[in-house]
């Protein structure tokens, strides 16, 4: 392995180089630790010669001193106009104060100087250590610089992580603090990790919506002051993710230029701030929200944040994505016992709802199961007192007046279709109107005396309960002891009101503990489980749930035109192979468009297809469709799932949307376009592909095995895949294709 963290003990300087990029910082002679520069760089001319100075506007290092310091992890205390990276209150220090004094002035000043570093290598993947392992992953082995500082007067010490992916130009960063006083110390704010740009102006790109729309991409400028973006739910949100991609004005496009990227590894309360000062070069801060944050630490306490993964491409947003995909591939993303590939999946809510019978699931599992289905999955509406979503939450066993012999009989008809069987939960909540809330009414977030707030007619456990927390183990363990259930779709249906806890502040990142604990007890108890994120659609996404699941659902509108726009957002920061799409009805539940099958299949099939049609009203010529789209997906899934993919087109710019995913030595490809917008006679230009082998010939199919055309790969490069035209003069003004790109020779 290369030496990819260097420390020049005669500078003081550390310099982390991955293969396109470097990151150097230093140690001031007090012991500060200052960030130094952190750019894209060609292997070829590294290495590089560093100058302090080279970062800072004004070379007066005495008159500027507070102002243009670059510190790597800036601590409230001495620079208070600064946004910071933590703040920490030492009230018992004041022990030196008289009593009402010491109210008043508890000591919000930290001041961590440099103790000593290691570099460590090992081969674990995942993240922060306490923030998410993926089970049974192999990894390479990666370098991890330990930075240890300690405050100038107290024993407390923090600990700055930089663990490097050099392949793909990621580094990982997370922190930890140890209470080695004898006194209580309370964190006020606490990021993962801050991050310096080089001087400039940048433009800011990430994703908003809400529920039912989902990552839809937004690009802003970033000026002077502060940009907050954040989530204050109790999951990772639906409106804004925590993941970005920032450029220098001007220096960039999508396709090309370079390209800051980042991503937080946490799916509770989170922020990401953009400090942007006059005459120091733009931070960015990320970590867990500042409002109504608080943690405390005992003597002798230590605690670890999760991570914030960035990094810089110099090839633009399809570079920025390339490299996330694949480090979520590699390092984040657990590797099922099951396979490689995410299988083919029923899913029976829009089929059904909560008219759910014993019945009408077999009757769906034999459709599924003939169409080429792979893993049947039965939504809400299974378990006691269930039959609308006023009742249930919480009582975690089969309702017999649907399945009067337990859900046996129809796993045992299941598995004899060769399909896998997986069930839907929402552990984290409770209906007023279920046994446990009748038994435990305290179990739920409130205030005391206050009134609770309801949402969709439930309420949030309170993780900061040990007990509930064990008995939501209990009950999901139980579930699968009795049954052979090897996929959860674990979802989560509303926001946090009322935060009130018996762990006070801490509630906020104890509830996503408790979650992270249970699921990553019960995957290794039973190494046949899988899981799918959900939270209400697409609210819990992000690096630090994909550690832990397999899948996630990205939106609970299934309308397969609004999905494109979800697609390309979310499609930014997290790999297609992990992003599940549903076939639904032709007359859309969510939106009341009509759109042909096609359609609806070319938009699913850009990731984990679905199937979510009532199947049991589908004509036999309608199944047999969908059977020849299912046997079409199944053959280009290994290309969405490991290819690289290329945006060729987005939908918010173009109308329409056009992907490209392509094996990496260019042996085959999916090219898939669906057009929202087309005015009568607007020629859908033919996108030139890319990532082909220029001398090789590829055969193109459609999804019925036709083949369409041979062609070389320098033409599809330059002149791009022929036949959008043919779509132009159609009523509906909408069409799609999907179609498979093999190399011949
Ligand atoms: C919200 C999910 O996103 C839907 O797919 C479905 O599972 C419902 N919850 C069930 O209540």
């Amino acid at each position: 392995m290369t030496e990819a963290i260097t420390f020049d003990p005669q500078q003081k300087l550390f310099v982390l180089r991955t293969h396109r990029s470097f990151y150097a910082m230093r140690i001031l002679p007090d012991g500060q630790l200052v960030h130094v520069k952190y750019a894209p760089a060609d292997p070829a001319v590294q290495p590089l010669r560093l100058s302090l100075l080279d970062e800072y506007p004004g070379s007066d290092w005495a008159s500027w001193e507070n102002q243009t310091r670059l510190w790597e992890f800036p601590a409230f205390g001495d620079i208070s106009y600064h946004d910071a990276a933590l703040k920490a209150a030492f009230p018992a220090a004041s022990g030196l104060l008289a009593a009402q004094d010491a109210a008043i002035y508890p000591i919000r000043d930290l001041r961590p100087r440099y103790r000593r570093h290691e570099i460590r290598t090992d081969a674990i993947p995942g993240h922060s250590p306490a923030h998410g392992r993926s089970v049974r992953k192999q990894a390479t082995a990666r370098q991890t610089l330990i930075m240890e500082m300690q405050d100038i007067g107290f024993d407390f010490i923090v600990r700055l992580f930089y663990r490097l992916t050099p392949e793909w130009d990621i580094i990982e960063r997370w922190a930890e603090l140890e209470n080695r006083t004898t006194m209580p110390v309370t964190m006020e704010s606490l990021a993962f990790a801050t991050i310096h740009l080089p001087l400039g102006e940048y433009d800011l790109t990430r994703t908003a919506g809400a529920w039912a729309r989902e990552f839809i991409p937004v690009t802003q400028s970033l000026q002077q002051g502060l940009t907050v973006l954040k989530q204050q739910g109790l999951n990772t949100g639906h409106s804004i993710n925590p993941a970005f991609l920032v450029q220098p004005r001007g220096q960039a496009t999508p396709e090309s230029g370079p390209t800051y990227f980042g991503a937080l590894a946490y799916s509770g309360n989170w922020s990401i701030r953009f400090e942007s000062l006059p005459t120091d070069p733009i931070r960015i801060h990320g970590g867990y929200e500042t409002d109504d944050f608080a943690l405390h630490l005992a003597p002798g306490e230590r605690h670890t944040t999760p991570a914030f993964v960035f990094g810089v491409a110099d090839d633009g947003f399809d570079g920025a994505s390339h490299r996330l995909h694949n480090f979520a591939r590699d390092y984040v993303l657990p590797v099922s016992v099951h396979g490689a590939s995410r299988p083919v999946l029923y899913n029976s809510w829009e089929a059904v709802y909560f008219d759910m019978t014993v019945e009408s699931q077999v009757r769906l599992a034999r459709l599924a199961a003939a169409i080429g289905v792979e893993l049947f999955c039965v939504d809400d509406g299974w378990f006691k007192g269930r039959r609308s979503d006023h009742a249930g939450l919480g009582d975690w066993v089969v309702d017999r007046t649907i399945f009067p012999d337990g859900l046996n009989p129809l796993i045992e008809e299941v598995k004899k279709l060769g399909m896998r069987f997986g069930l839907w939960v929402e552990p984290e909540m409770v209906n007023p109107n279920s046994d446990l809330y009748r038994v435990h009414p305290d179990w739920v977030l409130h205030f005391p005396t206050r009134p609770r707030t309801e949402l969709r007619q439930q309420l949030i456990l309170d993780f900061g309960r040990p007990e509930v927390v064990r008995h939501v183990h209990t009950m999901l363990d139980a579930l699968l002891e009795q049954y052979d259930i090897t996929f959860f779709k674990w979802d989560m249906n509303r926001h946090a009101t009322e935060p009130g806890s018996v762990a006070g502040q801490e509630i906020w990142f104890r509830h996503v503990a408790g979650v992270y604990s249970i699921m990553d007890q019960l995957r290794q108890k039973y190494p046949r489980l899988e899981i799918q994120s959900c939270s209400g659609g697409g609210g819990r996404v992000d690096l630090g749930i994909l550690a832990r699941v397999e899948q996630v659902w990205t939106s609970d509108n299934t309308d397969a035109l609004d999905r494109v726009y979800i697609q390309d957002g979310f499609s930014l920061f997290y790999p297609p192979g992990v992003m599940e799409s549903w076939v639904t009805h032709e007359h859309n539940h969510q939106t009341g468009r009509v759109l042909p099958l096609e359609v609806r299949f070319d938009t699913a099939m850009r990731g984990v297809l679905g199937i979510g049609t009532n199947l049991d009203r589908l004509s036999a010529e309608e199944l047999d469709t969908y059977r020849r789209n299912i046997a079409f997906y199944r053959k280009i899934r290994p290309i969405i799932e490991q290819g690289r993919l290329h945006r060729l087109a987005w939908v918010q710019d173009h109308g329409a949307s056009a992907w490209q995913m392509v094996l990496p030595d260019g042996s085959q490809s999916v090219y898939s376009l669906v057009v929202v917008h087309s005015l009568l006679g607007h020629q859908v230009p033919c996108h030139p592909l890319r990532g082909l082998v220029p001398e090789a010939t590829y055969r193109i199919t459609d999804a019925s095995e036709r083949e369409l055309l041979r062609l070389s790969g320098a033409q599809l490069m330059t002149l791009g895949l022929p036949g959008n035209h043919q779509h132009i003069y159609v009523k509906a003004g909408i069409r799609s294709r999907t179609v498979l790109l093999s190399r011949i020779d």
